[in-house]
């Protein structure tokens, strides 16, 4: 089998270099990025990449998948010429997200849409990809009224440039003696919490805050789905922490904490359910532990009077994995079935898969 990764030296190819050899130990890789350069991995290992324009040539490599974690724009140029060459096309870019002709799948959701006639996939938000495993199997059962959701968002979720800038100014940040922060930039990420960056549409919702809204619709398949979104980037590194208060349709005005619990622990697939409301183990720092899992926790009741079907509860998971890369390697393992069980999507396999 031969794989090629698209952007394998930014943060998400990174992490698919670690999946693929655990998902298709034999496969055959070709790497790409912004230009011909060697990629040196922590671990040691050294692979070629070669400039990305190399897909042009009527010499380009041929092969079975391709998983694409560039930008938008690069995503819209490379995208069509990967199908053209006959790769299956995993894309993580919010490109083809909303696209009507491609499916949005979270694998354990949704990931029945992938069948052996599908060649492009779009992985949805790292935000919204473990707020649907949280979920989806108690709209399932109950049906939803309505969703609010905040997040803390780590600093990786702005790429590789970001972070590392992020990094070395937070090193020097805390060698300071400025307990309260006057030194540091009111607006820059050290230190602080601050809008999720982008810009705001004409409702006043940023980018980021619109992708969990309408993305969410189109994974559950509900249109009108009445979910809002308030989204923040907090001075983390790794791991997104979303709070979320959901009112569940007729027949959940009786569910203690305790049975979504056991709801979750029984039907949500890649999620790990941390018992009681007090949030023990569960912190943003916890996903890095448990990289391709959602954490979910903090299970109570709304108190207010008036939201009998609400309760509340916190969705964590890493963002660079379960938010990205293995989410890709799971809805991948539709078509090439993955020799790690973790990284296996738990639908049935497609009976036709990769030709
Ligand atoms: N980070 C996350 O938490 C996360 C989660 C879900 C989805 N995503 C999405 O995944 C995608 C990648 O994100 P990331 O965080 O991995 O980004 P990143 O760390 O900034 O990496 C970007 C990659 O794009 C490559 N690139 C830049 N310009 C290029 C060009 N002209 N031609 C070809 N390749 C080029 C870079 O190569 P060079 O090293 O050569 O510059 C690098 O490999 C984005 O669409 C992002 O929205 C990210």
């Amino acid at each position: 089998m031969r794989i090629c990764i698209l952007g394998a030296t930014g943060l998400v190819g990174r992490e698919l270099l670690d999946l693929i050899p655990r998902a298709w130990p034999d496969a055959e890789l070709q790497l790409f990025a912004s230009r011909d350069q060697e990629l040196a991995l922590a671990d040691g290992r050294r692979f070629p990449v070669r400039a990305a324009s190399a897909l042009d040539g009527a010499d380009a490599p041929r092969g079975e998948l391709a998983l694409v974690a560039l930008d938008d724009a690069h995503s819209a140029r490379y995208v069509p010429r990967l199908l053209e060459l006959g790769y299956r096309v995993i894309d993580k870019s919010n490109t083809y997200r909303l696209d009507p002709a491609v499916p949005l799948v979270v694998a354990g959701v949704n990931d029945g849409l992938v069948d052996g006639e599908v060649r492009l996939v779009a992985n949805p938000n790292c935000t919204t990809i473990p707020l649907m495993l949280a979920l989806a199997p108690l709209i399932r059962r109950f049906g939803i009224e309505a969703a609010s959701v905040a997040t803390y968002q780590a600093i990786s979720g702005a790429g590789q440039a970001t972070l590392d800038a992020f990094l070395a100014a937070s090193g020097r940040a805390y060698a300071d003696a400025d307990r309260i922060g006057l030194g540091l930039d009111p607006a820059a990420y050290v230190g602080n919490t601050v809008p999720h960056s982008g810009g705001t549409d004409e409702g006043g919702f940023s980018k980021e805050e619109r992708k969990l809204m309408v993305e969410s619709a189109k994974i559950l398949g509900i249109p009108d789905l009445a979910l809002s979104a308030q989204c923040c980037r907090v001075a983390v590194a790794v791991g997104h922490y979303e709070q979320a208060w959901v009112t569940l349709g007729p027949g959940s005005e009786e569910l203690s904490p305790a049975a979504i619990e056991a709801l979750l622990a029984a039907e949500a697939p890649f999620v790990r359910v941390l018992p009681g409301s007090a949030g023990d183990g569960l912190s943003a720092l916890a996903c890095v532990h448990a990289r391709d899992l959602a954490l979910v926790g903090r299970i109570r009741r709304d108190p207010r009077p008036s939201e009998r079907r609400t309760f509340c509860m916190t969705v964590a998971a890493d963002n660079l994995r379960l938010g990205a890369a293995t989410n890709a390697v799971r809805i991948a393992s539709r078509w090439f079935p993955a020799a790690d069980a973790e990284l296996q999507g738990p639908g049935a396999r497609s009976q036709d898969a990769a030709t």
